[in-house]
């Protein structure tokens, strides 16, 4: 059964933020990409590196990977250049009563 993670108010979380949250599998990030709100887990495929902490590119929705330069989709998780070649998982993101929370199983 799939529940909902708090993640902040929808104004805490402008175009090109991001927040990172704990559950019981590890760590999720949420970014504002250009208004859509994504989320993936926050550990690279390739090395576990911190994706969060990686440039954001709004234009495209992708994510670089801080320690080796793999690019991920944050839409899909899947990565678009190597070293990474295995997706990062992905999470439904919703709004309700002006708050951000992430779905997991
Ligand atoms: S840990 Fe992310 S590309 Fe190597």
């Amino acid at each position: 059964m799939s529940e909902l993670l708090d993640v902040c108010a929808v104004e805490e979380l402008p175009p090109g933020a991001r927040r990172v949250v704990s559950w019981a599998d590890g760590e999720i990030a949420i970014f504002n990409c250009a208004g859509e709100l994504l989320a993936i887990e926050d550990r690279c495929t390739h090395d576990d590196g911190p994706l969060a902490e990686g440039d954001l590119d709004e234009r495209n929705c992708t994510l670089e990977c801080p320690r080796h330069g793999a690019l991920f989709d944050l839409r899909t998780g899947k990565p678009r250049t190597l070293p990474a070649y295995v997706p990062v998982e992905t999470f439904a993101v919703r709004v309700a009563d002006g708050r951000i929370q992430v779905e997991v199983d």
